[in-house]
């Protein structure tokens, strides 16, 4: 029987509307775009082709990641910028049936080399409403704290966020895991869920499960990635009877060497724990995938059921911070896909 065939796994995947809940404008730079904002900007940048830029897409870890992501991000230098960058990434979550993104991004990765907060902000901004209106996405904005920079400068940060409430939805943490833990921003923190901030936190990517454990003591409503909670059997408990989200991203974790290989792909260990799994692409043109990919990947990996697949899906817009109505909207188009899937095999 060739129920499952990847051909029919790929268009169920297409045709399930999503939510992504783990994407970092920054990191949706192309490299095509790379190239052209050099030119526009006047950066030196030390590739010449296209090739050049994608040779460069090898890391050893996240470190060496990161590296390159700063520097790629060079290129962006006003709002016309940010609009087209976030535009870019609008186009494909369309075609990959994304209907809501709640899409972070790195302020301070801009200020610190002298881009005004307000031009990053803006762009994004307009290209958020502008795509709404083009593609029906809707939209939350994650502003994330960069956690190797100071306590003081996160402040400074969320003072910004707090003048632009009306826009950012979230509060953040990314950037080099190890050596920063989640305490470290326990006020910024604090301060966010008094200014009424939902907040999420990445944790647990490299750095140990005792992280995740204090972003969970930060009070965050989501995980991000935390896959190395796998070893850790107590916490895999506490998170399940919370009922947790971890915003899971396969391609990610594969090119920077957090997984061996997805054949091992602990996300049917969370899951079965309680966890609400649910899959992202994190930073597509580095990891080789946008959110489909990064689905078909891990369901030919794991020879996921086509229910385990809708499940995720599920999974994705109860986890979101939609607006409830909006919740049961794309929950209703959901159930749509699933009944006519199920009526044809
Ligand atoms: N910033 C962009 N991508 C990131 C990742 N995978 N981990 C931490 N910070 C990031
Ligand atoms: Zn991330």
């Amino acid at each position: 029987m060739i129920m499952h065939s990847p051909p029919m796994i790929s268009s169920l995947i297409n045709a399930l509307p999503k939510a992504e809940l783990h994407i970092h404008v920054e990191g949706t730079l192309e490299p095509e775009l790379i190239l052209e904002f050099a030119k526009k900007n006047k950066v030196q940048i030390p590739y010449n082709s296209v090739e050049e830029i994608k040779k460069a897409y090898r890391f050893k870890n996240l470190e060496d990641f990161l590296n390159l992501y700063y520097s790629g991000l060079r290129v962006l230098k006003d709002e016309d910028d940010f609009y087209t960058l976030t535009m870019n990434y609008l186009e494909r979550a369309n075609e990959n049936n994304i209907r809501h993104v709640e899409l972070s991004f790195d302020p301070q990765a801009h200020t610190r080399r002298g881009v005004k907060f307000e031009d990053v902000i803006e762009g994004i901004h307009s290209a958020l409403k502008d795509g709404k209106k083009k593609y029906g996405i809707s939209w939350l904005l994650i502003l994330s704290i960069l956690r190797d920079l100071s306590v003081e400068d996160a402040m400074q940060t969320l003072s910004k966020a707090e003048e632009y409430k009306d826009i950012i939805g979230a509060i953040g943490l990314d950037s080099s895991e190890f050596g920063n833990p989640p305490s470290k921003f326990k006020k910024v923190f604090e301060k966010a869920k008094t200014l009424g901030f939902h907040r999420v936190a990445h944790a647990g990517e490299e750095g140990p499960p005792s992280y995740i454990h204090e972003a969970i003591e930060l009070g965050v409503e989501r995980i991000d990635h935390g896959i190395r909670a796998i070893e850790d059997e107590k916490l895999m408990q506490e998170l399940g009877k919370m009922r947790i989200a971890f915003t899971l991203c396969p391609l990610s974790n594969l090119k920077l060497n957090v997984v061996k290989s997805l054949e091992n792909y602990p996300l049917r260990e969370f899951s079965k724990a309680g966890i609400m799994v649910t899959i992202n692409s994190d930073d597509p043109p580095y990891f080789g995938g946008y959110i489909n990919k990064n689905y078909e990947e891990v369901a030919k990996a794991l020879d996921l059921k086509p229910e385990e697949i809708i499940e995720i899906a599920k999974n994705s817009i109860i986890a979101s911070f939609a607006p409830e109505r909006r919740k049961r909207e794309i929950l209703r188009k959901i159930n749509k896909v699933e009944k006519n899937y199920l009526d044809n095999t």
